[in-house]
This record gives structure tokens, C-alpha cells and sequence, in this order.
């Protein structure tokens, strides 16, 4: 007999991951809003995801665009007000869907209040909820760590003759999680977007709110690249002191315990490192996140970035798969608006169509990007339009701005997302009279309406929700990828071909199967498994008898 687990929203459910400055203007000034994303909820329902996660509308003056939160419980104008929010909450509810926002535990706008009151003395009340410490004796900064966005981690505030923390940056100060009043009021904030009915936290950066007690300098790194910017300091150093402290598990169980003063609230971590240290925040047994962000079939493991490379995706599988204690439920993402664009990343549109299917069929949660179901490569963006302060300070190179370019609509002059006569925030790929969703949606050979069939399919099919994984190598070419997918007596086999050419998958053990979906869509039909053809870059789903 068929036995069906019973999964959680947030197991069962695909993420979609919004970037509202990108979604939907419908304020006509180039830059998405929310009220945008309600417009376009029958879209989100029609494609099939269940929940939605909103990067920060929070207000704020945009240093990090967004991620500079001057006060975590309100919205910025430009995105709408705390009733577009209530409005856009009901909406994604009342469809069944389910919204998840981001949170920045880490650090806060410098224009927030606290920091203000912060800065402004140094025996003010509000002092040590942020991180300052004296100059060394010579002036220089407490010590060497530097900013992710190049820089030292520090900046001097000649009024109070201290520096303050910012691992971003210098209008992001870090906030002191050692300080009990910050976590309290950090934690309400959490409170607060539950009562409005939000279903589930990202957590930005979550793993680095504590850092070492005595903020030691960190290792120089000997493997760091050559060709470093002059003022990449972090690349410099290996992570050891800012990041993933053992007492950052405390914090993360306080986090978790609010969650769980709210019936069925998810808590999605954005995390990185080594898997040993990774699974840690998963908790001992189930207290800490419910979802650590896994990143490795996008970054690779550390080693290596990502390649196209069937073996290569595979062993993050199949490590995951090993390292994951029987509680925790596994996760994975392709894209987001801090990485190069899928598209990009594994050499185009046919690879990225491989590269769907195996995440929406891998066991675990798959966080969708808006724009990869149509296929948005990274889109140039001209040097004097960088906006993003990682590619101002280190190099266009480094610039995010390529990877959260607008949303492409339809075939109009700027493309649906804004009125005609605006110019919209990021320009839109070269082809978006043909790249967008009005179009794409009517074609059966789409990429879209390959996400469109996966996810439908996903959502039917409980070996693929909840069945077991288990990859194949008898038979397997070492450029195609092989797994099953079993619940009870029902099996799923996907087999995905890495290779540029044909190659043949010979399983003589299954007998007969059916081609459910193919990534060209152009077949379902029976097939014998001692034979199984893939044509260059496809996978297919097969029903196994
Ligand atoms: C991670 C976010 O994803 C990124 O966009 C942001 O710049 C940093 N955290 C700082 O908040």
C-alpha cells in the first residue's frame, strides 16, 4: 500500500523568490512595487509555486537596496505602505499560497534610529547595541576583518572617537546580538510581521550575528587569487572569527522558539560553508532553522564553482543527501539575486532547462528565481548605470545589478514591467519582444511552459514530493545524471544528459516505463528502459511500471 508522509507547506511548497524593485511597476517610476506583485498573483498561481518571498521592501535609503533596513516595521513609499502589504498578504492567502519575507538581523540602515541614538554619544542608551570599539594605538581599526563589499569592516566616527562594525557596507553597522535589549526588540520584529500574517522568514546573513567575543583578527588566506581588487581585504582572509561561532546556535534556537509561538511558521536561513558546519544549523534534533538555504548546486562545493557537469551536480546530491540527519528535510536553489543568472552560469537555455527539471524533482524544497522560468539571462548593464555598491567599489565584474534586471511581461516597449515613457531602474535582455511571459506562455515549447508543466507535475506526483532518492550508475554515461524518485510502489525515474550529444541510458532491471515530460516537451510516450534515449541536453521524467 501506498503510504503518502505527510509534508509541511514548506516542504511540499515551491519558493518564488521576488526582487520588488523588479516585478511590477504600477507607480510609473521605473522601480517595481508591491502593489505590483498583487497584479500579478494569478500569474504566480498559474505557474504553479506556493509561496512567495519578498527580498526587503522595508524602508530605507537604498545603500544596499534594501538590505539597509531603516525600519524593520514599516514600508518604504516607494514600494507602498504597511495596507498595500496587508492587502498583497491577503491576496497570496486567499489563493492558498503562502509569503515569506526577508529579515536583516545583521545590520540595519545607518539611518535607523537606533543607530542614530547609537552614534550620538558615547554613553547614550543605545551605545552598545551596535559593535564599537577604540582605534588601535596607531588609529588603525580594531582589527583586520574586512567588508564583503571591499574595505576595511570598520569606519572611524570622529564625533565619538570610535569605529563601528559593518561587514557590508559602512551604512550597514552590525547590529550587537551579545546585547539582550537588541535580541528582544530584534525578535518582536519578528512578532510583528506574523500578526500581519507572514508565513515564513529569510533570514539575511544569519550565520554572521554572532561574531568571536574577542573579535581576534582573522588567518590570512594563502590560496586567496592574485588579481584581487586592492580593496577586497575579505578575499584576503579566510572567515574564521565573523562567522558561524558556536554561540550563534543559541541565537538561532531564540529565533526558532518565536517562530514557534505562531502555528506553522518557517524559518529559511541564508547560509553558507562547509556542509559539517552548515547541517549544525538545522539544530541538534530539529530546534534550530527549518531550512538552511543550501546554495552548492549553484556555488559548487567550495572547491570548485559550479560547472556544467553532470558528476559534479551530482556529488552535491549525494553528499547532502548523506549528510542530512533523518529530521532535516533538504533544499535547494539555482539562482538569486546575489548570483550570476542560471542561464548564464550553465551555458544557456538548454542547459538551464536540464537544470529545472532536476530541481524541481530532487528531493527537498527548490527556490525558484523570478525570471528564470523565462530564461532572463545576466543582462549588461553599462558602466556609469552600475548601481549596486558591490560592483561600484570592487569592479563591474563583481556588479549584481546583471541578474536582477526587470521582469519581461510582454512584448511592449518596456516590456509590461513600467509605462512607455519611463526609463526603467536596469535595462531588459536584447530579445524581450520574444523573451517575455505573454508570449512564452502561449507557446508549448517554452521554457516557461516547462516550468509551468514541472511544477504541475511535482505537485501531483507524491514520489516526487516525498518519495525517496536514490542516483543509478549501471548503465549511466558518466555526462548523464540518473535518479530515482520512490513512494510505496510508485516510481519516478529522471534521467538527465549533460552531454552537447545524444547519448543512450541502458537500465535492463525496470522493464517499461512512460516519458511523462521531456525538457524539448516534444514527447510522452512508452519507452523500454534497456534502451533509453536522450537527445543532447535532455532529461526526461519517466513513470516507471
Ligand atoms: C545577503 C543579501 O542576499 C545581499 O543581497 C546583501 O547585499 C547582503 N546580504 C547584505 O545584507
Amino acid at each position: 500500500m501506498t503510504q503518502k508522509t505527510e509534508l509541511k507547506w514548506w516542504q511540499r511548497g515551491v519558493v518564488y523568490q521576488i526582487y520588488p524593485r523588479s516585478f511590477k511597476d504600477t507607480t510609473g517610476n521605473g522601480v517595481g512595487d508591491l502593489q505590483g506583485i498583487i497584479e500579478k498573483l494569478d500569474y504566480l498561481e498559474h505557474l504553479g509555486v506556493d509561496a512567495i518571498w519578498l527580498s526587503p521592501f522595508y524602508p530605507s535609503p537604498m545603500a544596499d537596496f534594501g538590505y539597509d533596513v531603516a525600519d524593520y516595521c514599516d514600508v518604504e513609499p516607494l514600494f507602498g505602505d504597511l495596507a498595500t502589504f496587508d492587502r498583497l498578504a491577503a491576496a497570496v492567502h486567499a489563493r492558498g499560497m503562502k509569503i515569506i519575507v526577508d529579515w536583516v538581523p545583521n545590520h540595519t540602515s545607518d539611518q535607523h534610529k537606533w543607530f542614530i541614538e547609537s552614534r550620538s554619544s558615547r554613553d547614550n542608551p543605545k551605545r552598545d547595541w551596535y559593535i564599537w570599539r577604540d582605534p588601535k594605538p596607531d588609529g588603525s581599526p580594531p582589527n583586520n576583518w574586512g567588508s564583503f563589499f571591499g574595505g576595511p569592516a570598520w569606519t572611524f566616527d570622529p564625533s565619538t572617537g570610535q569605529y563601528y562594525m559593518h561587514q557590508f557596507v559602512k551604512e550597514q553597522p552590525e547590529l550587537n546580538w551579545r546585547n539582550p535589549e537588541v535580541k528582544a526588540a530584534m525578535l518582536d520584529t519578528l512578532r510583528f510581521w506574523m500578526r500581519r500574517g507572514v508565513d515564513g522568514f529569510r533570514m539575511d546573513v544569519i550565520g554572521l550575528v554572532i561574531k568571536d567575543a574577542a573579535l581576534r583578527d582573522n588567518p590570512i588566506n594563502p590560496h586567496a587569487p592574485v588579481n584581487l581588487p586592492e580593496n577586497d581585504l575579505f578575499s584576503r582572509l579566510i572567515q574564521v572569527y565573523n562567522m558561524d561561532q558556536d554561540e550563534v546556535h543559541a541565537v538561532i534556537r531564540e529565533i526558532r522558539a518565536t517562530l514557534d509561538e505562531f502555528p506553522d511558521r518557517c524559518g529559511i536561513g541564508e547560509l553558507w560553508g562547509p556542509l559539517d558546519r552548515w547541517v549544525k544549523y538545522y539544530g541538534e534534533h530539529g530546534e534550530g532553522l527549518h531550512l538552511p538555504f543550501n546554495f552548492r548546486l549553484m556555488d559548487g562545493m567550495g572547491i570548485k564553482p559550479m560547472t556544467w557537469d553532470a558528476q559534479t551536480l551530482r556529488g552535491v546530491v549525494d553528499a547532502m543527501e548523506a549528510t542530512l540527519p533523518d529530521f532535516a528535510w533538504p533544499n535547494y536553489v539555482l539562482g538569486n539575486h546575489d548570483r550570476m543568472r542560471m542561464v548564464t552560469r550553465f551555458g544557456g537555455e538548454a542547459q538551464a532547462r536540464v537544470a529545472a527539471m532536476l530541481l524541481l524533482t530532487l528531493r527537498g524544497t527548490p527556490t525558484l528565481y523570478y525570471g528564470d522560468e523565462i530564461g532572463i539571462p545576466d543582462v549588461p548593464v553599462p558602466p556609469e548605470k552600475i548601481q549596486d555598491p558591490q560592483g561600484v567599489n570592487l569592479g563591474a565584474e563583481r556588479s549584481r545589478d546583471v541578474c536582477r534586471t526587470p521582469m519581461q511581461w510582454d512584448a511592449s516597449p518596456n516590456a509590461g514591467f513600467c509605462p512607455p515613457d519611463v526609463e526603467p531602474w536596469l535595462p531588459f535582455t536584447a530579445d524581450y519582444a520574444t523573451r517575455n511571459v505573454a508570449l512564452m506562455s502561449q507557446d508549448s515549447t517554452s521554457i516557461l511552459t516547462l516550468y509551468h508543466q514541472l511544477l504541475a507535475m511535482r505537485q501531483e506526483t507524491p514520489a516526487l514530493l516525498s518519495g525517496s532518492y536514490r542516483p543509478l550508475d549501471e548503465g549511466v554515461p558518466v555526462d548523464c545524471y540518473v535518479y530515482l524518485r520512490e513512494e510505496g510502489e510508485t516510481r519516478y525515474l529522471v534521467a538527465l544528459n549533460f552531454a552537447a550529444e545524444g547519448r543512450q541510458v541502458l537500465l535492463s532491471a525496470f522493464g517499461q516505463g512512460r516519458v511523462m515530460l521531456s525538457t524539448h516537451l516534444d514527447r510522452e510516450e512508452d519507452i523500454a528502459l534497456d534502451a533509453l534515449a536522450l537527445r543532447a541536453n535532455e532529461g526526461v521524467v519517466v513513470a516507471l511500471r
